[in-house]
């Protein structure tokens, strides 16, 4: 098979080559790609924009691109899926109408509470006055949410009313552009949080190993939100009893009333989960796609061939497909950052030590980087992801983090205390 990757981020290497380990596949290709893609055998970068659709259609047909598997949620909510598929092509990944279910907080919501699927109570706005009313009447702390894409900036987890009221006003100001032109105000839940990526067929679904990652920048969670700065798998918190209320009350009830509106729903279906500390269940959102850095810690623990479960999602058949089997033991990744993320950071720092990493035991999935002139340089905020597998956490973290003492770039930052709950 050839199979084309759209995306640049550590997710996106590590799907290339979970891919890549597949006997049935013999190219990957990564579209734009980082420098990771760029230099691992057997995958080849193309310089095409990930909502470039025309062009990677015309390229996915001339090179007999076999299945297009898509990374980021900016291009499924543009229409990548829909496109790609009018042109003959096998796309994985939902439709635009599908990825509404991370693109529109506020029907993501409405969607949430017609299936009765549990979640944080919540109110829509369109105006500031209103919102901020509801406010003054629910309390802090409550949570203001941008209804639209807003790359992980969003969320405003208030803890007074007036943060709440000035997030309202930002919002409604256009600090998110047209993501905001609804807010949503949420009752603050408490607990642990829990990723659950699950592939689905429209008809089937089956949950993936449950993963936890860590959002703030800072250590004891602490800071700015992050696209998430560390991450562990199978996360212990999320029991088989947990799990099997996953899939009755959450998964099932969402492809169900997806489907009775007309959303053939096929690819990643990812439920951001809150555990209560009395083990009450909550979905805090959805989202139409593999996690980063979730997946950097899921996909070396799948033992069945990735490309067989894709395959079986476009085609309908995952309800046909033996169970999704898992190799034993656990994995844990550390994001290395540039100094500054998540706010101003600086690019092209020289990186050095990733094969003395890889030496030592540790994977390395590559994120903001890129090759130039044969030396991988950082190239945005989130730069590597060290991956470390282990009977124990204590050892996948042992693993991970003398892989990341060996690499060195100008400003590098990362998390000393990922996985502190499970070691
Ligand atoms: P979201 O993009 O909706 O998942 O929100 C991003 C992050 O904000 C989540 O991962 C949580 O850490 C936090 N968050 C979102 N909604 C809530 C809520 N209702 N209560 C507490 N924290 C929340
Ligand atoms: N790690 C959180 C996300 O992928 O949305």
């Amino acid at each position: 098979m050839k199979i084309l990757v759209v995306g640049n981020g550590g997710r996106e290497h590590a799907l290339a080559w979970k891919l890549l380990q597949s006997q049935q596949v013999e190219q990957v290709y990564c579209t734009p790609g980082n420098g990771g893609t760029a230099i691992m055998s057997g995958c080849q970068n193309l310089p095409l924009k990930v909502d470039e659709f025309e062009k990677i259609s015309q390229f996915s047909l001339q090179e007999g691109v076999d299945m297009v598997v898509v990374g980021p949620e900016i291009p499924l909510a543009k229409g990548i899926t829909d496109y790609l598929q009018t042109q003959g092509l096998m796309v994985f990944g939902p439709t635009q109408a599908g990825a509404q279910i991370e693109a529109s907080k506020a029907w993501s919501k409405s969607l949430m509470q017609a299936a009765g699927i549990p979640t944080a109570k919540a109110a829509v706005f369109t105006q500031a006055p209103e919102a901020k009313s509801y406010v003054q009447a629910q309390g802090a702390p409550i949570v203001v949410k941008a209804d639209g894409l807003a790359a992980g900036k969003g969320v405003i987890v208030a803890t007074t009313i007036e943060q709440a009221e000035s997030a309202i006003e930002s919002i409604f100001q256009g600090q998110f552009g047209s993501a905001g032109k609804f807010v949503v105000i949420e009752e603050c839940l408490t607990g642990q949080e829990v990723s659950v990526l699950a592939l689905t067929d429209g008809l089937t679904i089956r949950p993936l190993l449950p993963a936890q990652d860590h959002k703030r920048i800072g250590e004891g969670d602490t800071g700015d939100n992050t696209g998430g700065m560390g991450a562990y798998a199978p996360a212990p918190i999320a029991t088989p009893e947990i799990m099997a209320k996953v899939q009755t009350e959450v998964l099932e009830p969402a492809i169900a009333i997806l489907k009775s509106r007309g959303i053939d729903y096929r690819g990643v279906l990812y439920a951001g989960l809150m555990i209560s500390p009395l083990g009450e269940l909550k979905v805090l959102e959805f989202n139409c796609r593999f996690g980063d850095p979730e997946t950097q810690v899921v996909l070396p623990l799948l033992a069945t061939p990735l490309e067989e479960l894709m395959l079986a999602c476009i085609q309908q058949r995952l309800g046909e497909m033996p169970p999704i089997t898992w190799k034993s033991g656990v994995a844990a990744t550390v994001v290395a950052a540039s100094g500054g993320y998540p706010s101003n950071y600086e690019k092209g720092k020289a990186i050095s030590g990733i094969a003395q990493a890889e030496a030592l035991g540790a994977t390395v999935f590559q994120a903001g980087t890129q090759l130039l002139s044969q030396q991988i340089i950082t190239n945005g905020g989130r730069v590597l992801n060290v991956t470390g597998i282990g009977d124990n956490f204590q050892q996948a973290l042992d693993q991970a983090y003398a892989g990341i003492k060996s690499i060195e770039f100008e400003g590098m930052y990362y998390r000393r205390d990922i996985g502190y709950r499970v070691r």
